[in-house]
């Protein structure tokens, strides 16, 4: 099974969508397997947005990410990241289609609530970066047979 990062960002804290975003992966089958809440500095941003760092938003998003704590999620499935990404919706949350996260509660290309990873080799990279081995947890969801098929897992 894949795993993936969901880090729930200063916006969803403030708009308290802490519970709307969780409920809605759990909702869909995913197994949460971390949780922390954590005051983000630059070191761990500069890292984290390091392919941003010539564009001219760059300190602009590491501030909005250091104005609260955030929530470090992470989620396990089949396909995890795939159907993460596709409950996340559009980076503008001013294209992104209602339905997902960002198409229903954001209207920001900054604030848009959630940073989820965009591929499988970036979850595994991601979630080292925020969660120690210890952090993830390794435990069975007993609705397995009633998520899937048992030719899917
Ligand atoms: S881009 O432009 O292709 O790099 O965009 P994308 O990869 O989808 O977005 C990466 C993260 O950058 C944030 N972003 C911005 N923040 C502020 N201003 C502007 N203009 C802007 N454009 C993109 C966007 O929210 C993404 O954050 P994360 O945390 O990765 O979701």
């Amino acid at each position: 099974m894949e795993k993936t990062l969901v880090l729930l960002k200063p916006s969803a804290l403030q708009r308290a969508l802490v519970g709307e975003v969780i409920k809605r992966f759990e909702q869909k089958g995913l197994k949460l397997t971390g949780i922390k809440m954590m005051q983000l500095n630059d070191e761990i941003l500069n890292e984290h947005y390091a392919h941003l760092s010539e564009r001219p938003f760059f300190q602009r998003i590491k501030d909005a990410m250091m104005t609260t704590p955030i929530i470090a999620t992470c989620w396990e499935g089949l396909d995890a990241v795939q159907v993460v990404r596709t409950m996340t919706g559009a980076t503008n949350g001013r294209n992104a289609t209602p339905g997902t996260i960002r198409g229903d509660f954001s209207v920001s290309v900054q604030e848009n609530i959630v940073h989820t990873s965009d591929s499988i080799e970036n979850a595994k990279e991601e979630l080292k970066r925020f969660f120690k081995k210890e952090e993830i947890f390794n435990y069975n969801h007993l609705t397995l047979p009633f998520l899937y098929a048992n030719d899917e897992i």
